[in-house]
């Protein structure tokens, strides 16, 4: 017996890193997963070997939005699980963002997350409830420099959680929002040795199945959590260490 057993699961960016970790815990605990991406040909192969399926969808795109899930639930079921997780990240300085790339970052970051979740609400509502898991970071709790755009984006993603979690609380939809450190993906390709990781409590890099066990938990056992955030980073931002 699975924890999941019977539920069906959306995560978006479930090509790659946390996404994929995610798709393979929640399928493990009994779900059907559907892994939900840009790139195909390794989505799809991680889909084959969970037995669950692929679909192409740019999260930032509203009309694949709706196509994706009217399939789903026509060939599969109504989406229980949504993990809002696909996500980019831009090195720039504020100074020097060109508005294109901000609107790239917002809309995929942001916006997809957004869209996300109105594109499953409805039918959540009319089978009973779900469960909404969105993918924000450190960078949602607090700033980093060289990171604008991502960083107002995962605040953002933070806000809207809460926004979502007070408007959906009575269809019996929750909506919770979790911060990863520094994780070990593609994303962070390079950055597995950083300095930065010293000073943390716990002083390494964090792995995609620790962050996968963590929406596993609010998927499954944190049933009175709602519209609040989850953070798992190392400790990275608790506070400074004061050599006085
Ligand atoms: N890795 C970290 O240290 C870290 C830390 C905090 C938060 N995050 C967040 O975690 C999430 C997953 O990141 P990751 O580190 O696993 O990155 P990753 O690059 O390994 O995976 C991201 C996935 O999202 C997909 N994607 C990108 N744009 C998309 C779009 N428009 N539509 C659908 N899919 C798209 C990519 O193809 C990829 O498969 C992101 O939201 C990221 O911002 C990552």
């Amino acid at each position: 017996m699975g924890k999941l057993d019977g539920r069906i699961a959306l995560v978006t960016g479930g090509s790659s890193g946390m996404g994929a970790a995610d798709a393979k815990l929640l399928a493990a605990e009994g779900a059907r997963v559907i892994v939900a991406d840009l790139a195909d040909d390794a989505g799809q192969a991680l889909a084959d070997s969970i037995g669950g399926l692929y679909r192409h969808l740019d999260v930032s795109d509203e009309t694949q939005w709706k196509a994706v899930v009217a399939d789903v639930d026509t060939t599969v079921g109504h989406i229980d699980i949504l993990i809002n997780n696909a996500g980019i990240v831009a090195f720039t300085p504020v100074a020097t963002t060109e508005l294109e790339e901000w609107n790239r970052v917002i809309g995929i970051n942001l916006t997809g997350v957004f869209l996300g979740i109105r594109s499953v609400a409805e039918s959540m509502k009319a089978a009973g409830g779900g469960v909404i898991v969105n993918v924000s970071s450190t960078a949602g709790i607090m700033g980093y420099s060289n990171l604008s755009a991502y960083v107002a984006s995962k605040w953002g993603v933070r806000g809207l959680t809460k926004a979502a979690a007070l408007d959906l609380g009575k269809d019996n939809i929750r909506v919770v929002s979790v911060h990863p450190g520094g994780i070990r993906t593609p994303m962070t390709a390079g950055m597995e040795g950083s300095a930065m990781y010293a000073g943390q409590p716990i002083p390494r890099i964090g792995e995609p199945e620790e962050v996968a066990k963590l929406i596993l938990y609010l998927v499954a056992d944190a049933t009175y959590s709602t519209g609040t955030e989850f953070i798992a980073d190392g400790g990275a931002t608790v506070g400074q260490v004061l050599n006085v």
